[in-house]
């Protein structure tokens, strides 16, 4: 019976051992090398930012105008899918002066990973809860969530994003 129980019991932390995992890859710690240039990584990221500032503009135009929320649910799961993949998109070799491209990105990103990564999740975790009020038609919690959306935006780009 309690060898059951043992079995039971590391089958669970095993799957616990994975999440972690799939966590950890999502958000790209350490980041990994990959069969893109610098500069393709480069403007695929910067490409993404400026769609993320279009789609927090719908979202902020469709709170303005009350339309209904639910119809937000796609913009808002395109913010969280992206924050989970965002690290990913700065791995060694991307940072100013490494390539010919401008960037932005500080060299904080690379000095203190587990802070930039932390920054990700919290927008990634801002996005999903977003999502959710969308899906719940929450016009008032969307709001609010939508102005926290943002200050995980802001947040990030204060350590982690040069002026
Ligand atoms: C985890 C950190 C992080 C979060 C969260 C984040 N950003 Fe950024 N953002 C950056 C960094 C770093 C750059 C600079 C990228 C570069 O120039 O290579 C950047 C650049 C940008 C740019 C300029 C892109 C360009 O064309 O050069 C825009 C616009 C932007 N972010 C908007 C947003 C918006 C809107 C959000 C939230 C909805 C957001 N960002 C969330 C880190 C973040």
């Amino acid at each position: 019976m309690s060898k059951v129980i043992t079995v039971a019991l590391s089958a669970a932390c095993a799957l616990a051992l994975v999440g972690a995992g799939a966590l950890a890859s999502a958000v790209g710690i350490p980041p990994q090398s990959s069969g893109l240039t610098a500069e393709q990584i480069i403007a695929a990221r910067q490409a993404s930012f400026d769609m993320s500032v279009m789609t927090m503009t719908e979202l902020k135009i469709a709170v303005r105008d009350g339309t209904d929320v639910k119809k937000q649910f796609y913009p808002a799961t395109t913010l969280t899918r992206w924050a989970k993949v965002l690290p990913t998109l700065f791995p060694a070799g991307t940072g100013a002066g490494e390539t010919a491209l401008d960037t932005h990105a500080k060299t904080e990103i690379w000095t203190d990973r587990a802070g930039f990564a932390k920054a990700a999740i919290d927008y990634a975790a801002a996005a999903d809860r977003l999502s959710a009020l969308a899906q719940a038609g929450d016009a008032e919690g969307f709001k609010e969530q939508l102005a926290v959306v943002e200050k995980t935006c802001d947040a990030c780009h204060a350590t982690y994003k040069a002026k």
